[in-house]
């Protein structure tokens, strides 16, 4: 069996931060939301894994390398332009040849891993199978209706008036048929080839189609809220380590995990929180859910509940809070006067000032 991860898509919702870094590479609890993906289809017993790449394919690739260190072999296959689930399928054909594969959406996070799925879909004969989960909000995800033996009847891509709150979940089992599929559909309403429409064919000329429900964490990490929640989560899941040196002035509290060469300084933190390689704190409270990623400095500030990338320094800025702060931002307070905000922000950058 085969793996497809897609890892291309322009990533708008997490502007600024998707300017220059891929979506899937922001960091939850210190490892890129793509590497957990990757593990999981690793510990699935799947070695052979093609990721589709667009803009940020160079980005993907440094992270990525050959997939040795995470236990793959990547084959990168590049897109030309997001032009739906359904064309990376079609132009991965020659990568997926005639086997069976599991697609992965790149930017989905799965606590639970895919093991019981792809054996599942090992063991039965169906066409394709997909996962699903109830959700709150089916406006925003593929949906699909179930008939009564338990198969999947119908598939609707982000339905106005939705018939179900069965979410697709960005994981599809799929064995050949699906690349005739991937050719007979034409692009829907947005213009791209949706994966929904091409598995729809597949039931509509008879081939089975099976749910698998997840039962585990599950989050599509699009937006800030979501890669924060995610963050939570996966915090939630750490056990306490130090390869770092604290000072005999600090205090660390609950689930703390400081990586190698971390310095803790006249700092409290609160876990469960991570504080990353190299990484300085100085006279600093770090809350829960917290995870500051290498070679940062903070100085006499309180952070709590946020993602902070690598090589940014916060100093003098009193307390932060669920915020996601990008790679070499420098963040400072200052008692000059005018007492005023200075600011130098990118395009699509978001700033609440508290008053
Ligand atoms: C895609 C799929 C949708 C699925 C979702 C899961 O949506 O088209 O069917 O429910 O992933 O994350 P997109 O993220 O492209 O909006």
């Amino acid at each position: 069996m085969k793996a497809l991860v897609l890892s291309g898509g322009a990533g708008t919702r997490l502007r600024p931060i998707t300017h220059t870094s891929a979506k899937q590479l922001v960091p939850v609890a210190n490892k890129p939301v793509l590497f957990y993906g990757l593990e999981s289809i690793r510990d699935a017993g799947i070695t052979d894994v093609g990721i589709i790449v667009g803009e940020t394919a160079e980005e993907v690739k440094a992270a990525v390398g050959d997939g040795s260190a995470l236990g793959i072999k990547a084959t990168y296959i590049p897109q030309d332009a997001p032009k739906g689930l359904a064309h990376a399928v079609l132009i991965a054909k020659d990568f997926l040849g005639n086997e069976p594969f599991v697609m992965y959406l790149g930017d989905n996070f799965l606590l639970g891993g895919i093991t019981d799925l792809v054996n599942d879909f090992s063991k039965g004969n169906a066409e394709a199978q997909i996962l699903l989960t109830k959700v709150p909000n089916p406006k925003q995800f593929g949906i699909a209706v179930l008939d009564d033996k338990g198969n999947v009847k119908t598939l609707v891509e982000k339905p106005k008036d939705p018939p179900s709150d069965l979410a697709l979940v960005g994981v599809y089992m799929f064995r050949p048929k699906i690349h005739d599929a991937v050719r007979a559909i034409k692009p829907s309403g947005r213009g791209e080839l949706e994966i929904t429409d091409a598995i729809q064919w597949l039931v509509d000329q008879g081939h089975t189609v099976k749910p698998h429900l997840v039962t585990g964490y599950w989050k599509d990490t699009g937006r800030l809220e979501d890669m924060l929640e995610c963050n939570r989560a996966v915090l939630e899941t750490l056990d306490a380590s130090n390869e770092g040196t604290i000072d005999s002035e600090s205090k660390l509290i609950g689930r703390v995990v400081i990586e190698k060469g971390a310095e803790i300084i006249r700092s409290t933190v609160s876990g469960p929180a991570i504080i990353g390689k190299n990484t300085k704190l100085i006279d600093t409270y770090v809350g829960p859910y917290t995870s500051i990623y290498n070679d940062c400095l903070l100085e006499k500030n309180e952070i709590e509940n946020s993602i902070i990338l690598e090589n940014t320094s916060i100093r003098n800025v009193g307390r932060i809070e669920g915020s996601l702060v990008g790679k070499e931002v420098e963040i400072s307070g200052t008692s000059d006067q005018p007492k005023a905000h200075k600011l130098m922000l990118g395009d699509h950058s978001k700033v609440v000032i508290s008053k």
